[in-house]
């Protein structure tokens, strides 16, 4: 049996797989694999799965492998790049990686919210300029986070984790937006779920870790950057549409807001040229939150296990389309 990955995946993910006689071709391609050398190389008949990273999925591409194709195991947590409903009508289950990657992608947005506070990537390019940190004792300086409030926009598991730092490391306090009450931060973290309005009126780093939909769609635009606190700081580790970005670059330049940090941009890649690059209340990242070895390998081990169960008639661990298994009986 035979599956094709769209990116190179990690070796322990092949071995697993490998020992259960599942053969795995991957993309190595300078570029990203295109939708027709997709759709060419599922339809040769050579492979029954597909592993997706970093490409999209939509519903002409599934229209074309069905006949082929019998599982797709994403190597993310986010499914915004897959037409699950194109999928679901093809009856091919679709799972994700949950989970296994919280503690990574929020220690991101820990990473980024303290950068920005200290204006870490600003300063270490004045290095590299040859001009060493600005002499002047008044001017350059970063902003303290102890004590401060943390909101969380969406606090699932990954939002969890990062409030949870925040608590620990600067006895934050936290408060968070999401679709329901998380008692589990009630309780552990002292958590208080306020309104999206009073989440962006009272937090001094508002942090996203929301899933994209239509509702959250460029949902931080002007409006709501005019309603922060001047000395607040955006945390965006989740996905780049969640956030209008040229309402954030113009409110950063009006200094409606004070700085933001971002694993996630739209489009991605950023242009090498955005404006936000320059800026000094800035660190941006290229969409690393679980780019750690441990992490990675989660994410294959978890993967594979799906591919795996998917190709056996077995129920994938982690569907996002469960329907399909309804559907069926
Ligand atoms: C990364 O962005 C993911 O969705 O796993």
């Amino acid at each position: 049996m035979k599956v094709f990955a769209t990116k190179v995946i990690p070796d322990n993910a092949k071995a697993f797989l490998s020992d259960n006689n599942i053969m795995v071709d991957e993309w190595t391609g300078g570029n990203p694999i295109t939708k027709t050398e997709l759709i060419d190389t599922l339809t040769s008949g050579k492979y029954i799965g597909l592993f997706v990273l970093g490409v999209k999925i939509d519903a002409e591409i599934i229209h074309a492998i069905q006949n082929n194709i019998q599982v797709i195991s994403l190597l993310s947590v986010g499914y915004d790049n897959i037409d699950v409903h194109a999928a679901t009508v093809a009856g091919i289950p679709v799972s994700n990686t949950p989970d296994v990657l919280n503690d990574a992608t929020a220690e991101t947005a820990f990473l980024l919210m303290q950068s920005v506070a200290r204006k870490a990537f600003y300063n270490y390019k004045r290095i590299i300029e040859g001009k060493w940190r600005n002499d002047s004792f008044t001017t350059n300086l970063g902003t303290d986070l102890q004590g401060k409030t943390i909101g969380i926009f969406g606090l699932g598991k990954i939002g969890f984790v990062m409030a949870k730092l925040c608590k620990a490391a600067f006895n934050m306090e936290v408060i968070y937006h999401n679709r329901s009450r998380n008692e589990q931060a009630d309780k552990i973290l002292q958590a208080r779920f306020v309104s999206f309005d009073e989440l962006l009126h009272s937090s001094d780093v508002l942090s996203i870790h929301c899933t994209l939909t239509p509702e959250t769609t460029r949902i931080f635009n002007a409006a709501a950057f005019k309603k922060m606190k001047k000395s607040s700081i955006l945390i965006n580790t989740a996905r780049g549409k969640v956030v209008d970005e040229s309402a954030l670059i113009h409110a950063l330049q009006e200094t409606e807001i004070w700085g933001a940090g971002l694993d996630v941009t739209d489009p991605e890649p950023m242009q090498a040229d955005n404006p936000l690059l320059q800026m000094a209340n800035v660190a941006v990242l290229p969409h690393i939150g679980s780019a750690t070895v441990d992490t990675r390998n989660r994410m294959a081990q978890l993967a594979a296990e799906n591919m795996l169960l998917g190709l056996t008639g077995k129920r994938l661990k982690t569907v996002i389309n469960e329907e399909i298994y309804s559907s069926q009986k």
